[in-house]
């Protein structure tokens, strides 16, 4: 305050308290009908908390000021951020508020309001007045139906329902932006977590249709990347259908499958196509199981939907991954081609085997080599920025006992790839928290083709 300086508000709403004879916190809670608390431990289950609070009132919990008993509350009603002591007073005074404006009560009627008045009133929310005032909120209110509740990633059940545009501003918006890592408290990568690649992680992985993860769910491999927003550019001369034929609507992740100094540089990009009505679509694409060795480059090498299998793989994700499928080091993308971005269904269905995202030029020859956090190379990448050239085959994925046989088929097939489309940042590449735990890519196996 000018003059004065700081002033210790907190004692003086104590002071102030005793002053004009507010009861103590247990003594206040009888006077309002609520059960007095019996122990420290009724209030707060934090251990120094508990510590100051039974120092500071000499044990006795008759003595707990109003104010510091109520803000150390622990019992809160659902959806409120306040405890139930303050919360009976606020509904008590809220309902009286209501109860003595005539507006509310006798004088609510056609009369005063017109007809068209109270259906005017009955059917908008909060959530219609602010998005009349600020158009500019309307993404960041998709799927809310009640302003005063939190705004955030809110999944409604018609969510798949939505145009595949609507579906990309809200994962984007309310997923991605709205979860955004301050500057500085970007997590560091953490190493690959084998064990938590159990069973039914997996099957997750493989079976589950969503773009959401459920709340607390964290990436055991991958769990630190960038996300975007891209088109898939579909280029002339090629007859792979469905979202292969055009996606404006897509989210891109690239990410390393774990802490770099722990198993060398491992780069994967998973990519999401949201489609009008349907459910989205789904690659993941990787340049080998093991990565680049201590490459930093996130965009050295071309990455693919299959990788040959390792005989040294030191992780043992193609054991594990066996679990699920057969066919561990390859995911297929017949859904994606049986799809158009607007939710017809693609009318002959021809599907690449194999797929490759072929680095730009210009950025993979920009990228320092050395160790440094790649991420930090993502978010310097403008939207509008071709990121990968996409060229797809239809040959037929074989392999041989003689590994230089498996190489000749894979370079026979890499040969007759052509050029399929090109993806095409539509954002900055953000750091968030949904982006690192909440979006969900979904795997296609081959038994699921
Ligand atoms: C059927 C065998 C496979 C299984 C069971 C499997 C399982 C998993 C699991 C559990 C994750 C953890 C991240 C998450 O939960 O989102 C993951 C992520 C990933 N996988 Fe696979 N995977 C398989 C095959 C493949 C193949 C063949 C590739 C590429 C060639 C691949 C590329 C990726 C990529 C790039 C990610 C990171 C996804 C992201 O950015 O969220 N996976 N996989």
């Amino acid at each position: 305050m000018p003059l004065i300086g700081d002033i210790d508000m907190a004692a003086i709403d104590v002071l102030r308290d005793r002053e004009r004879g507010v009861p103590r916190y247990n003594e206040f809670r009888r006077q309002i009908g609520l059960k007095p608390i019996t122990k420290f431990e009724d209030l707060t289950s934090d251990p120094q908390l508990l510590a100051d609070l039974k120092s500071l009132y000499n044990n006795d919990i008759e003595m707990i000021d109003t104010l510091v008993g109520q803000l150390a509350e622990e019992t809160r009603p659902e959806g409120f951020g306040f405890g139930e002591t303050s919360f009976q007073i606020f509904i008590l005074n809220a309902s009286r508020r209501l109860m003595t404006d005539r507006f509310f009560t006798t004088d609510y009627t056609d009369e005063v309001y017109t007809a068209a008045g109270i259906d005017w009133v009955e059917d908008h929310t909060m959530v219609d007045v602010i998005r009349r005032h600020f158009p500019a909120l309307a993404a960041s209110l998709v799927g809310m139906d009640n302003a005063f509740k939190p705004w955030g990633l809110n999944m409604p059940d018609d969510y798949q329902d939505w145009s595949a545009q609507a579906k990309q501003d809200h994962l984007w918006v309310n997923g991605a932006l709205r979860t955004s890592y301050e500057e500085g408290e970007v997590p560091a990568i953490e190493p690959i977590d084998i064990g938590g690649l159990i069973n039914s992680v997996l099957w997750k992985k493989v079976q589950d249709v969503t773009d959401v993860a459920p709340p607390g769910y964290s990436k055991p491999i991958h769990p630190r990347g960038a996300l975007a927003k891209v088109q898939f550019q579909s280029v002339a001369g090629h007859d792979y259908s469905g979202l292969f034929q055009g996606a404006d609507h897509g989210l891109l992740r690239l990410s390393v499958t774990g802490d770099p100094s722990d198993r060398g540089f491992a780069p994967g990009l998973a990519l999401k196509l949201l489609v009008d009505g349907k459910r989205s679509e789904n690659v993941s694409a990787l340049y080998t199981l093991s990565g680049q060795g201590d490459n930093h480059n996130i965009f050295a090498n071309e990455l693919s939907n299959y990788v040959q299998a390792e005989v040294n793989e030191t992780l043992g994700t193609t054991t594990l991954f066996s679990l699920v499928s057969t066919k561990p080091t390859l995911l297929v993308m017949s859904d994606m081609a049986k799809v158009n971005q607007d939710g017809s269904a693609a009318g002959s269905v021809k599907t690449p085997t194999q797929v490759y995202f072929v680095p730009n030029p210009d950025l993979r020859n920009t990228i320092s080599t050395a160790p440094h956090d790649f991420r930090d190379d993502l978010t310097a990448i403008p939207a509008g920025t071709k990121v990968y050239d996409v060229y797809g085959t239809d040959m037929q994925i074989k392999t041989s006992i003689w590994p230089w046989v498996t190489e000749r088929y894979a370079r026979e097939r890499r040969n007759s790839a052509i050029k399929i489309g090109e993806l095409v940042t539509r954002s900055e590449f953000t750091l968030s928290q949904f982006g690192d735990t909440g979006i969900f890519f979904k795997h296609q196996r081959y038994e699921d083709r």
